[in-house]
């Protein structure tokens, strides 16, 4: 009888589906990314980010909690800033919303994983990722201020640095200055893939962090670029990087499964603004389905290769998974 080979048996019945799933999500993998901003109990709604909020140092508590409750277990914090300068002061201060946030965070949750996400646009006057000269941002002189903020993150409580940046030398400066301030046990999960991509639009506006001039093509790489993506992973666990992340991730899951495959460290995947902001455009329209998407889209990058997942439908997803 033809065919023999019938893979339809092991689709007929749920139970045997569920036996031979190769990938499943877990909420343990999840974290979920917040936003800090200056001010009192305040709730500021992103636009292009339904479900997303910057929120103030006082009131930041009260989401982590939430979110520690679904089972999620880490955090990675942004800030938002009042005061932006050509120093990117904001980013190393002791008294910055970000420091303060991991304080009341780690206060008020201390079973919560708190990542900070280490760069200077959010806090620089032009919205760049480093210090600049004639337009142009000088490397080296950035590496500095990066480890500043980075070992203020740690200071403050900061379970966690990200780098994202892509400065180049950025993981070893923040090591380097982890080290010889005794925080040898803090891990780096560094962006070490980071792509120049329109799909961080939305967190542009969420960070006010879009550049007043010029792109961020000299420092993030070219989307045309995959075998790029290994030397840049190989730069970082060579300075000391503990995770590697992805980024964007639904657009690069090729990227994410070159990355595990070649490598013997944890990667981490970011599912960006764009992608979240994306599905709710859709669905708002009615054109698809939110939550099925959401979770096919989850998934996928599971599947690729992510063994950490940053994303904006964390909470959703979670309350699907605890169900
Ligand atoms: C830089 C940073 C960005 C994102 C995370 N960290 C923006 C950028 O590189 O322009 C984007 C995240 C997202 O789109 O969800 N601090």
């Amino acid at each position: 009888m033809f065919p023999v080979v019938r893979p339809r048996r092991l689709r007929y019945s749920s139970v045997l589906r569920e036996m031979v799933r190769e990938t499943s999500l877990s909420v343990g993998s999840f974290v979920y990314p917040l936003f800090v901003t200056f001010g009192t109990n305040t709730r500021r709604p992103i636009q292009s980010m339904p479900g997303c909020f910057a929120e103030s140092v006082d009131v930041i508590a009260e989401s982590a909690r939430d979110i520690y409750a679904l089972g999620i277990p880490a955090v990675i914090l942004f800030g938002v800033p009042h005061h932006k300068d050509e120093q990117a002061s904001g980013a190393y201060d002791p008294d910055g919303v970000v420091q303060l946030a991991v304080q009341e965070i780690k206060h008020a949750v201390p079973e919560l994983f708190v990542i900070t996400d280490v760069c200077l646009c959010e806090y620089t006057s032009h919205g760049h990722c480093g210090v600049l000269e004639n337009g142009q941002i000088l490397n080296d002189p950035t590496l500095e201020l990066l480890a500043r903020a980075a070992v203020s993150h740690v200071r403050a409580g900061a379970d966690m640095v990200a780098p994202s940046d892509m400065m180049d030398g950025r993981v070893m400066a923040i090591r380097t200055a982890l080290d010889s301030e005794g925080c040898a046990s803090i891990p780096i999960m560094s962006y070490a893939v980071k792509y120049s991509s329109a799909f961080y639009g939305p967190f542009r506006e969420a960070a006010e962090s879009t550049p007043t001039f010029g792109d961020r093509k000299s420092h993030q790489m070219d989307p045309a670029n995959r075998r790029e993506a290994l030397k840049e992973a190989a730069i970082d666990i060579n300075e000391g990087a503990d995770i590697l992340m992805v980024k964007p991730a639904l657009s690069y899951l090729d990227i994410i499964s070159d990355v595990k495959h070649a490598f013997n460290v944890p990667v981490a995947a970011y599912n960006v603004s764009g992608e979240y902001a994306m599905v709710h455009a859709g669905a708002r329209l009615g054109w698809i389905d939110y939550e099925k998407v959401m979770m096919e889209i989850l998934l996928s990058i599971k599947r690729a290769g992510a063994d950490i997942i940053l994303t904006y439908f964390a909470k959703d997803a979670a309350k699907i998974l605890n169900d």
